[in-house]
């Protein structure tokens, strides 16, 4: 195939995954329209990504519940695919703001998908999360696993899921691939781009890269009386630039009319412990992360990882990155922007 001859809408852009996934899309000669309403992200990513890679591409600032917005848009551009990353993601705040979650990341992917019909652009690949699962009965998950997600957050990624799987039932012209990540972290090898957190971040790696450049004095690690190696919640992390291509990966699939199973994990199919993320951030960036063990956080479990033996047999995909090169890029990224996008 050749990617100079399609078009795609990244919704979500400027975000995290939505930038690195933009600049391997630029890389491997897609044209990209980016659509962000800068909720959680920085206009300045775009300069980044130009820098990056040298190519010229178009951004609106806008929202994706705004349907005249969206008609506009697909009007002006032709678009053979859509990679949906626009949502909130914030696992406390969908439990205090139920409906802001409802309306954001239910109500904006129908709003997309009836423009996205409107226009007959029925190639969606979205980003949904092992947070489906929620308390499984065995670590290791594959895409048939029980889905019982334990938080608003993860309930919005379900209801979509399922929306999506009776679309693709019901007009076999939906070509979906719904991608559930695992723990994705890391950032460009550059340094140029990466995770840039509003706040307190949530999650264990932001957390320790923000001790290590000391704006925090230590991690809190949330309980060490699992029923794990070491007793510390154990997670399938992925190195960014490995979702990434796995999204390239799979949208290559789509565009191509290969058959695909809709849900399909990505992860690396190993686990760490918060003591072993500890150990090789330390070792990466040679500083201590002073750390306290408190109790556990509600609704985590003790250990999850990826069965991505689907991925692997049909996506021409694998994980090339392990934990030690997650941590120096995460490292490399933090250093280089203590501030991350506010220059
Ligand atoms: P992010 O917050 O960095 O990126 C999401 C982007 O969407 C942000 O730039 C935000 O401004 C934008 N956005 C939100 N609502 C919007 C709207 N209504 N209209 C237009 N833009 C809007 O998050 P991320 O980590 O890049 O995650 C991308 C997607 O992947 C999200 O849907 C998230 O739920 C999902 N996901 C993330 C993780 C993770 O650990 N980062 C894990 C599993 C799934
Ligand atoms: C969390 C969310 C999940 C979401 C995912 C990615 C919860 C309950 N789950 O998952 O829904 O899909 O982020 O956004 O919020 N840890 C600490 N101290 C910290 C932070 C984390 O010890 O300050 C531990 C956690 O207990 C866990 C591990 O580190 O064992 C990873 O945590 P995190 O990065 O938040 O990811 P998840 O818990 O997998």
């Amino acid at each position: 195939m050749n990617p100079s001859n399609y078009k795609i809408l990244v919704t979500g852009g400027t975000g995290y995954i939505g930038s690195h996934t933009s600049v391997k899309l630029l890389q491997e000669g897609f044209s990209i329209v980016l659509i962000d309403n800068l909720s959680n992200s920085s206009i300045n990513v775009l300069n980044r990504i130009k820098e990056l890679t040298n190519i010229n591409f178009d951004f609106i600032e806008g929202d994706i519940r705004d349907k005249r917005l969206l008609r506009r848009i697909f009007k002006e551009h032709k678009f053979d695919a859509v990679i949906h990353f626009a949502g909130l993601k914030a696992v406390k705040e969908s439990e205090e703001k139920p409906l802001n979650y409802f309306e954001n990341n239910i109500s904006g992917s129908i709003v997309l998908l009836n423009e996205m019909d409107r226009a007959n652009v029925n190639c969606l690949v979205f980003s949904s999360s092992a947070t489906v699962y929620g308390e499984p009965s065995e670590t290791k998950c594959s895409e048939d696993s029980q889905l019982c997600p334990k938080n608003i957050y993860g309930q919005t990624k379900l209801i979509i899921e399922e929306i999506l799987t009776s679309l693709k039932k019901i007009q076999p012209k939906w070509k979906i691939v719904n991608l559930r990540y695992f723990n994705p972290i890391g950032a460009h090898p550059s340094g140029l781009i990466g995770e840039d957190p509003n706040g307190e971040p949530n999650n264990l790696m932001p957390y320790i890269s923000q001790v290590a450049i000391g704006k925090r004095d230590k991690l809190f690690i949330f309980g060490d009386d699992y029923n794990t190696t070491d007793g510390s919640g154990k997670r399938d992390y992925i190195h960014i630039q490995d979702l990434a291509d796995g999204h390239i990966a799979t949208l290559k699939k789509l565009l191509q009319g290969s058959p695909l199973k809709i849900n399909i994990n990505l992860g690396t199919g190993k686990s760490y412990s918060v003591f072993e993320v500890i150990n090789a951030f330390e070792k990466a960036s040679s500083k201590t992360i002073p750390f306290e063990i408190i109790s556990r956080r509600e609704g985590d479990v003790g250990e999850i990882y990826a069965d991505i033996t689907y991925a692997n047999d049909n996506l021409d995909w694998s994980p090339k990155f392990d934990i030690n090169d997650m941590c120096k890029d995460a490292w490399r990224w933090q250093s280089k922007n203590p501030n991350g996008y506010n220059e």
